[in-house]
């Protein structure tokens, strides 16, 4: 089932700035969809017209099959959102957030007390829960909020760059949550700068550039689209040591098997790496190297 569909979306802020063209996609239920792209790409501004806090200029979108623009409060009540550099209100415990979060979103006390119980557990932020949040780290901060979007066990996520600033484990441990939800049926929309997080998370991606599409598909595709399916590194010959090492792209076996003998021939160090969609990103996007229109 279609969770969310766009279609020929565009937004043009008043200014002028043409944030979003063309851009065309659907979510089905139960997928993690990453949303990637250089800094001013146009993540964000998708991501806000989905959650229904910004207005398309052109096209159409629609969740859970209502119009962001013509029935957005159809849409609220059954999404979340973890916005983009929030912040929790310092002066308030990590518990009261939570357990008030649960109240605004209709839960009885007795449900609430329950719900952030859970809730805080999951995100290991139990052993916090009576600090302010000023006294809590950044990484803390960040799990706070996602915390907060978590309580209402939306359908649809939207999170916009959700593990910045987390250490590894706690950014695992946000991972395994996105799964877990999406396993209950929950639909997730994500951003992220962090590539191997889009290649553990995404079902599929959409990697925006300059607000056009440049990518849509799996990761696996984009890998094979750009013909990166291995990385090969090719030390320079000793003697030459002021030398780039030269990067290969091998296609065929043929290829790899004639890579190995120059290798040996030339008694270079040669490297075999698996292709990672860092590789695939740089490749898609990095033709474009005008700095963002801000
Ligand atoms: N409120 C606004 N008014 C005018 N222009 C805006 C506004 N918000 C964003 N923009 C512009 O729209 C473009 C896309 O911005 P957006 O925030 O969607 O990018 P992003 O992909 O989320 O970038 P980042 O990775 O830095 O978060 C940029 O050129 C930005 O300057
Ligand atoms: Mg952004």
């Amino acid at each position: 089932m279609e969770v969310v569909r766009v279609e020929g979306l565009g937004k043009t802020y008043p200014g002028g700035t043409k944030a979003l063209e063309g851009v065309s996609f659907s979510i089905d239920r139960g997928e993690i969809f990453c949303l990637l792209g250089r800094n001013g790409a146009g993540k964000t501004t998708l991501l806000r017209i989905l959650a229904t806090q910004l207005k398309p200029t052109v096209g159409r979108a629609s969740v859970l099959g209502h119009d962001v623009l013509t029935d957005p409060r159809a849409i609220r009540p059954h999404i979340a959102v973890v916005p983009q550099e929030a912040r929790p209100q310092m002066l308030l415990s990590p518990y009261d957030h939570i357990f008030y979060m649960c109240l605004i979103r209709g839960r009885s006390r007795a449900d609430a007390k329950e719900r952030t119980r859970k809730v805080m557990d999951d995100l290991g932020l139990w052993e916090h829960r009576d600090k302010l949040a000023a006294d809590l780290s950044g990484g803390l901060r960040q799990r706070l909020i996602i915390a907060m979007a978590m309580v209402a066990d939306p359908e649809v996520l939207f999170l916009d760059e959700p593990t910045i600033g987390l250490d590894p484990l706690g950014r695992r441990s946000v991972w395994a949550m996105l799964r877990g939800l999406t396993k209950k049926g929950a639909t997730i929309l994500l951003t992220t700068h962090y590539l191997d997080e889009a290649e553990v998370l995404a079902d599929h991606l959409l990697i925006v550039d300059k607000g056009r599409t440049a990518f849509l598909g799996t990761v696996d595709e984009a890998k094979g689209d750009t013909g990166v399916g291995m990385r090969v590194i090719m030390e320079p010959a000793a003697g030459n040591g002021s030398a780039a090492p030269e990067v290969l792209e091998p296609k065929s076996s043929e290829e790899i098997l004639a890579i190995v003998e120059r290798g040996l021939r030339e008694k270079r160090k040669v490297t075999f790496k698996p292709a990672s969609l860092e590789d695939a990103f740089i490749k898609i996007v990095g033709g474009s190297i005008e700095v963002e229109n801000t």
